[in-house]
């Protein structure tokens, strides 16, 4: 790769995004660091000076967009004379560096998600060799440690990740090989990038992690903190109005912490717990060290504390060993609990998991389940959203709707709420009458502009 001609130009970069919400935190920090070298971000690869794929390995549909995506960049890095650096970053270039880099030779860069602060000088370094330069170790420096001071505002709703990796192991799961070891940054680099958010416009948090509630940080006060102090502690950010955390283990959700939904009106009443399975034979199966009855107890107990709690969830259907049997009861699980939103996935062997070395399902049987199941939830999603008819709720507005003469933003709920209002609401939280419940979003009636408790 040679170095781009005109150094002193503005150089393009273009980010694509795959996969999990911390994918989209790194991608957007990724950008942040690559401001300072004279890279602005444009929204479409053609002309691009460099392109960063930043992959998501969960599945082996996400893998095959990666080389599918891929095939088209080699051809616009061809037609402009191989001008454009390609970067191939996160979970597929942790997990299959070497192979990337042979089948893809086009590739400048493969950098897994533990190397993102060392990108510049990486950089560098592809443009002085040709071949891909390879860095998917885990350092034992956090990455965390150098997030450059300025960042592009992330807008009303921000990310905010603040643990990263896990040591749970469940059987059909890549994290935490592509991940690595669970770390949580420490209280006061979280509290200072919140700050840092809410300055520029955050009203609503989202604090990110692979097992975000097994978060144990070091404190202020040197100590051990876990979530709850440090939510606690975001809490106190006056113009910060909403905090949500995800994506949480039932094995992490202590007492502590369903007593938090109870105290601190901040954190909002809707958690997304993935329980992947009804059946407790699949669930030991999947390593998951919880049963069904586990999952059914945060949920009432969560319930008693705040009686508004809806829940959102993830299922995998079809993994090694699940009978009919197993499925029925996750369906009994869907239909006893109800979901506000969930995502439900045909299970999908990973090399090196445990899971994938065990004899698989037919597909035609994960198929047929995968659709008797997904026929519900969406029924669910669907009801939840009719149940809001005629309620008023409070309404975080992010800016214009689709059409002219309408604001959007997100109901406690993570509803998308569109309300025919001419003027800006972005930022406000405001009182809506909800007039009608679609499958994926709600209408309502604008009633009060000023704001309200969150
Ligand atoms: N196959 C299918 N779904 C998976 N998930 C994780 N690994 C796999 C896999 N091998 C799902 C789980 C997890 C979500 C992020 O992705 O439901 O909670
Ligand atoms: Fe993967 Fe979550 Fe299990 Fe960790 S807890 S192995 S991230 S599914």
């Amino acid at each position: 790769m040679t170095a781009p001609s005109q150094a002193n130009q503005p150089r393009k970069l273009h980010v694509v995004t795959h996969g999990c919400q911390m994918n989209v935190y790194d991608s957007a920090r990724m950008a942040d660091l690559l401001r300072p070298l004279g890279y602005e971000t444009v929204d479409a690869p053609e002309g691009a000076d460099m392109v960063i794929l930043n992959t998501c390995h969960i599945r082996e549909r996400a893998e095959e967009k990666v080389f599918s995506l891929l095939g088209r960049l080699r051809q616009m890095k061809e037609a402009q004379n191989g001008q454009m650096m390609i970067a191939v970053t996160g979970c597929v270039a942790q997990a299959e560096g070497e192979v990337l880099a042979k089948r893809a030779p086009y590739v400048d860069l493969i950098v897994g998600p533990q190397a993102y602060h060392r990108l510049p000088e990486l950089i560098a370094s592809a443009h002085r060799k040709t071949g891909a330069v390879i860095d998917t170790d885990f350092p034992a420096e956090q990455k965390f440690d150098f997030l450059p001071d300025a960042a592009a505002p992330q807008g009303v709703m921000s990310f905010l990740s603040i643990q990263e990796g896990c040591d749970k192991f469940c059987s059909f799961c890549v994290v935490p090989y592509t991940r690595g070891a669970e770390s949580s940054r420490p209280v006061a680099s979280v509290v200072a990038e919140a700050r840092r958010m809410v300055a520029l416009g955050a009203r609503e948090i989202s604090l990110l992690g692979q097992n975000v509630n097994a978060y144990h940080g070091e404190g202020v006060d040197g100590t051990d903190w876990g979530l709850v102090k440090l939510i606690d502690e975001l809490s106190k950010i006056e113009p910060l109005a909403r905090i949500r955390y995800t994506t949480s283990h039932p094995n992490d959700m202590d007492v502590e912490l369903i007593k938090a939904h109870g105290d601190n009106p901040k954190l909002m009443p809707f958690l997304h717990l993935p329980v992947q399975s009804g059946s407790d034979k699949i669930l030991r199966a999947m390593n998951r060290k919880h049963d069904a009855a586990k999952f059914y107890k945060i949920v009432e107990e969560l319930k008693a504390i705040r009686p508004d709690m809806a829940f959102s969830s993830d299922f995998i259907i079809g993994h090694p060993g699940e009978s009919e049997e197993d499925f029925r009861a996750t369906m009994r699980l869907v239909n006893e609990v109800g979901f506000a939103l969930a995502y439900s996935f045909k299970y999908s062997p990973r090399p090196g998991t445990p899971a994938a070395a065990l004899p698989q399902l037919a597909e035609d049987v994960k198929d047929a389940r995968l659709y008797e199941l997904q026929a519900v939830l969406r029924q669910q999603q669907t009801s939840f959203n009719e149940s809001k008819e005629g309620q008023t709720m409070p309404v975080l507005f992010s800016g214009p709707g689709r059409r002219p003469g309408q604001q959007a933003g997100r109901s406690p709920y993570m509803q998308p709420v569109v309300v025919e209002y001419d003027g800006d609401l972005t930022g406000e939280i405001c009182a809506v009458e909800i007039t009608q419940g679609n499958p994926n979003f709600l209408f309502g009636r604008l009633l009060r502009k000023e704001k309200l408790a969150a």
